[in-house]
């Protein structure tokens, strides 16, 4: 089997329901952080790890990300005409890269969205980044992910704890530690609170293995009535080893309304275009949240 990662299957067809109405007509992939679409953090990501080869899983309402990754002639035209070169490689800093888009007609879940791409994939690993699983650009978690991948040749996917409230939101799984990863023993998706077999979430960046597609032809709906990529990944369970990766760097629920402000504070605090005269705003509300004293400089020099 080919070795090496070079493909990322970004499925991007969800309805986006827990952010409307901002996600009525345009894609939540398209919602900005700062002032980059959540999708572009992925893609720089993949890029990252030496991905060669973006595919899209797109559906209705989700032009707007075909035409972001596109060039746009008229706007660049326009700031080579003002001079604006910063701005202008800034918008094609991403214009080398070879996207595919496959339309997923009906939302039937993330195990059929990804099986949407197997024309794409040859007999080869490639990565799975769910793009509202916002990770820190610091932190280099596919990399990471990548490396293990290289050194066990077993699907690796993303683990992060989180608290027993919260276990219903996710694909759970069990398993050993194992040093740096937990060999998995079991995964669930979306368990009652009570039949959760820990508290180790799946996030959303996987390395999979094309074995993956023969599964999920055969994958029956489940939880939410959809075709589940964690119920396949259960009975790939039965063929071969699957190592969690627990996750050690920050990793934001940005499809979720208060992931996405944290998402958002934390990232525009390491913006040096914007951190700054953000961190003076911000520090002037926590100080009249706790009654103390406003008195940082971009508001003084306003007053
Ligand atoms: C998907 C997966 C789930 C995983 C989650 C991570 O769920 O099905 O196993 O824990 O992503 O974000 P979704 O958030 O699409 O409902």
């Amino acid at each position: 089997m080919e070795y090496k990662v070079k493909k990322v299957i970004l499925p991007a067809a969800g309805l986006g329901t827990r952010f409307l109405p901002a996600t009525k007509a345009s894609p939540k992939e398209m919602l900005p952080i700062v002032d980059k679409p959540m999708i572009q953090y992925a893609i720089e990501e993949a890029i990252e790890c030496g991905i060669e080869e973006f595919i899209i899983i797109t559906g209705k309402h989700k032009r707007a990300i075909e035409d972001h990754f596109d060039s746009a002639y008229e706007l660049e035209e326009k700031l080579k005409f003002d001079g604006k070169k910063k701005l202008l490689e800034e918008i094609n800093k991403l214009s080398h890269i070879k996207f595919a888009y496959i339309r997923q007609r009906v939302a039937l879940g993330l195990g059929h969205a990804i099986l949407c791409a197997k024309p794409f994939v040859k007999d080869e690993p490639f990565a799975v980044i769910l793009s509202d699983d916002v990770i820190d650009p610091d932190y280099h978690l596919l990399k990471e992910m990548v490396g293990v991948y290289e050194e066990v040749d077993c699907p690796v996917i993303a683990l992060e704890e989180v608290s027993e409230s919260e276990v219903s939101r996710y694909g759970i799984i069990d398993g050993v530690r194992e040093g740096d990863v937990v060999r998995i023993s079991s995964l669930v998706e979306k368990p009652r609170r009570e039949a959760a077999p820990s508290n180790l979430a799946i996030i959303g960046r996987y390395i999979l293995t094309p074995d993956i597609f023969r599964i999920l032809e055969k994958q029956k709906p489940g939880a939410g009535g959809e075709i589940q990529l964690t119920d396949a990944l259960k009975e790939l369970l039965k063929k071969r080893t699957i190592y969690g990766y627990p996750i050690k760097g920050k990793r934001y629920d940005a499809g979720d309304k208060v992931g996405f402000l944290r998402a958002t504070v934390d990232l525009a605090l390491k913006n040096p275009e914007v951190a700054e005269p953000f961190k003076a705003y911000i520090l002037d509300v926590a100080a009249g949240l706790t009654g103390g004293k406003k008195e940082t400089k971009s508001l003084k020099a306003r007053g």
